[in-house]
């Protein structure tokens, strides 16, 4: 079977498994087993695949067809137009994540000095990586419940060459860090447990997904917990669901003088901006 023949066969198989986005799926994990780049594939429409090619193939669109996020098949996905390793311990960063970022970014190139950062539930370490890339003048400390995120973390630090500004920390919310800070941020799980998700986002690990009190237990947390640890004039940024948006309204207005929601491309409240 040629390229062009793959492909149609296992975007068809795809679409059929309701993958939303079958032909790019399709293209990119064949890109993968081929170990060229995507858009090399155009220029060999007509070229056979060997049978251990196939068989790589086969083996890739069959996971996905199961619920495998094309980010763990392929082991990287790009963010902020940054790529970052990626693996089953971490979330996959997720575009509604930019809001929280480029606020960041904003809030950071505004700063007369250096802005001691935190970044709470750091996953991948994609929000601390990206706001050191693109607002160098910053120290930021990110933290993980999870041993193994915190590695995947690691190695993305060292592959954007950000050692010197991103530091990474074990333990619950704000816990393992010392000091104050000018800016907290977080992207913490915020899924209601019961909700109906699709395969590809189960895939991912539970801990980095659901939270008590309707998907708000971690964020309402990190609210109380945030104003003793931020210097005068700090601010804390969260991704939220729209769904959460109540009580994280309640939580803010109980912990801070003035909070705002910020809004995603879709319209959507995806971030909860509060300051005293
Ligand atoms: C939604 S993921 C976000 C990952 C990354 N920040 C991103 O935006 O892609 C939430 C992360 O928070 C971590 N986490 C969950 N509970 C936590 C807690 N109590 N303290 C610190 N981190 C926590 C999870 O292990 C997971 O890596």
């Amino acid at each position: 079977m040629t390229v062009i023949e793959v492909l149609k066969a296992a975007s068809g198989h795809l679409q059929k498994h309701s993958s939303d986005s079958a032909r790019l799926d399709a293209e990119v994990l064949l890109a993968q087993a081929l170990g060229m780049r995507r858009l090399d594939l155009y220029l060999q429409f007509d070229r056979p695949l060997t049978d251990d090619e196939l068989t790589k193939y086969r083996g890739l669109i069959k996971r996905r067809a199961h619920g495998d996020p094309v980010a763990y098949l392929v082991g990287h996905k790009e963010f902020m137009a940054l790529d970052f390793e990626v693996t089953p311990a971490v979330l996959v960063p997720n575009p509604d994540t930019e809001v929280l970022v480029q606020r960041a970014v904003a809030i950071a190139r505004q700063a007369p000095q250096t802005l001691r950062m935190a970044d709470i539930g750091t996953g991948s370490g994609c929000i601390a990586i990206a706001i050191a890339h693109y607002a160098s003048d910053v120290e930021i400390w990110a933290t993980d419940s999870s041993r193994e995120a915190l590695e995947v973390a690691a190695r993305n630090v060292a592959r954007h060459r950000v050692t010197r500004q991103v530091h990474l920390a074990f333990g619950d919310l704000l816990d393992p860090l010392e000091g104050s800070f000018d800016l907290i941020c977080a992207n913490l799980p915020y899924v209601a447990p019961g909700t109906v998700l699709p395969p590809e986002v189960t895939a991912q690990p539970a801990g980095a997904l659901y939270a008590e009190r309707g998907g708000a237990a971690l964020v309402l947390r990190l609210l109380e917990a945030a104003p003793a640890r931020l210097k005068s004039g700090g601010r804390v940024l969260a991704e939220i669901d729209p769904q959460i948006v109540p009580a994280v309204g309640e939580a803010a207005r109980r912990a801070f003088p003035n909070h705002i929601f910020l809004r995603d491309l879709g319209g959507r409240e995806r971030v909860v901006e509060a300051w005293s």
